[in-house]
C-alpha cells in the first residue's frame, strides 16, 4: 500500500512522527538503496526496501501469523494487568494492527491466527459463516454414546441452543476421557459450557484447527510462524473472500470478539 515515508515509520512503531520527519531530514532513512529527503515522499509498504539508520527494516503492513498459544496468556490486543498473546510476537506486529481472530480462553492451547486484515478477520467470526474449529478437550468422568448424541442433536445452554456438533471420543475412562468436538460457531466458553452441560468438566482444551488451517506440528507452545501464500488464500477462501471473486454477501449477527482492555468484562480469567 502506498504510504507516507514518515507515516511508514509510525506505523511500523519504528518512532514517533516527528522523530520520523526529523530522521528523514538527516539523511537516516533509505527506500530501495536511496536516501529519502522529504517526509511526505511515498513508498509501497509491501515491496519498497526500507532502512533506518542503515539497518534494514521489514517494512510490510499486512501480515497474517499462526501462533501455537500457550496457556497462561490472554488473547486481547493488550491488557494493562496482564501478558496477552501479542507480547510473543514482535512489537512491529502490535504496532501495524495485527490482531488475534477471535479468541481462546486464558487456559486454553493451541493454534490462534493473527491478521491485520479486519475484514477477513470479521467474516471468519461472523456467525452465519460457520468456520468450523476442532478442539481436543480432556474432560472429567466417562464419555459414551449419551453425550456424543447430545453433542449431535445440539446443546441447551441458558442463553443459545449450540448447533449439531460432532464429538468424537478417543479414550473413555472411569476418571476422565478424551474427545475430539467440532463445532462450527464459536461462543463464549462454548466447548466447556457444552461439556458441562452433559455433566463433564473440561480439565485441558487444545485447538488443532481452525477452518482450513491445522496448527503446524512443527510450532511448539509460544512458537509463531507467518502464514504461507496457500494457507492465506485458503483462509481468505473460508472468509469469502476468494481472489477474483465478488464482495461477498455481508456478514450479519454477533461476531465472536477480541477483548480490549476496556471491554475485557466478559472475560473471567
Ligand atoms: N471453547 C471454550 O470453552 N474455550 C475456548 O478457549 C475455546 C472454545
Amino acid at each position: 500500500m502506498k504510504m507516507r515515508v514518515d507515516r511508514w515509520l509510525t506505523t511500523l512503531g519504528v518512532c514517533s512522527r516527528s522523530e520520523g520527519k526529523s530522521l528523514i531530514r538527516k539523511g537516516g532513512v533509505t527506500v530501495n538503496g536511496r536516501t529519502v529527503r522529504a517526509p511526505e515522499e511515498t513508498a509501497e509498504t509491501e515491496t519498497d526496501r526500507l532502512t533506518v539508520g542503515g539497518k534494514p527494516v521489514d517494512g510490510r503492513c499486512v501480515r497474517h501469523v499462526m501462533l501455537h498459544k500457550p496457556g497462561g496468556l490472554l488473547t486481547a490486543a493488550r491488557d494493562s494487568k496482564q501478558p496477552t498473546v501479542m507480547d510473543l510476537l514482535p512489537p512491529a506486529y502490535g504496532s501495524i494492527g495485527c490482531m488475534p481472530v477471535g479468541r481462546l480462553d486464558k487456559d486454553t492451547t493451541g493454534i490462534l491466527i493473527l491478521t491485520c486484515d479486519g475484514e477477513m478477520s470479521h467474516r471468519l467470526l461472523a456467525p452465519g459463516r460457520h468456520v468450523e474449529k476442532v478442539y481436543a478437550a480432556r474432560v472429567t468422568g466417562r464419555l459414551g454414546e449419551a453425550e456424543r448424541q447430545a453433542f449431535r442433536e445440539g446443546i441447551r445452554l441458558s442463553d443459545f441452543t449450540a448447533m449439531p456438533a460432532e464429538l468424537e471420543i478417543l479414550e473413555a475412562g472411569a476418571e476422565s476421557s478424551l474427545a475430539r468436538v467440532h463445532i462450527a460457531e464459536g461462543k463464549f466458553h462454548q466447548i466447556k459450557r457444552m461439556f458441562s452441560a452433559v455433566g463433564h468438566e473440561v480439565t485441558r482444551l487444545h485447538r488443532e484447527r481452525f477452518g482450513p488451517l491445522g496448527l503446524d506440528p512443527e510450532l511448539p507452545e509460544g512458537a509463531w510462524r507467518e502464514l504461507r501464500p496457500d494457507e492465506l488464500a485458503a483462509l481468505r477462501a473460508a472468509a469469502g473472500m476468494e481472489e477474483g471473486g465478488g464482495p461477498g454477501e455481508p456478514e450479519t449477527g454477533e461476531a465472536e470478539r477480541v477483548p480490549r482492555e476496556a471491554d475485557r468484562g466478559t472475560d473471567d480469567e
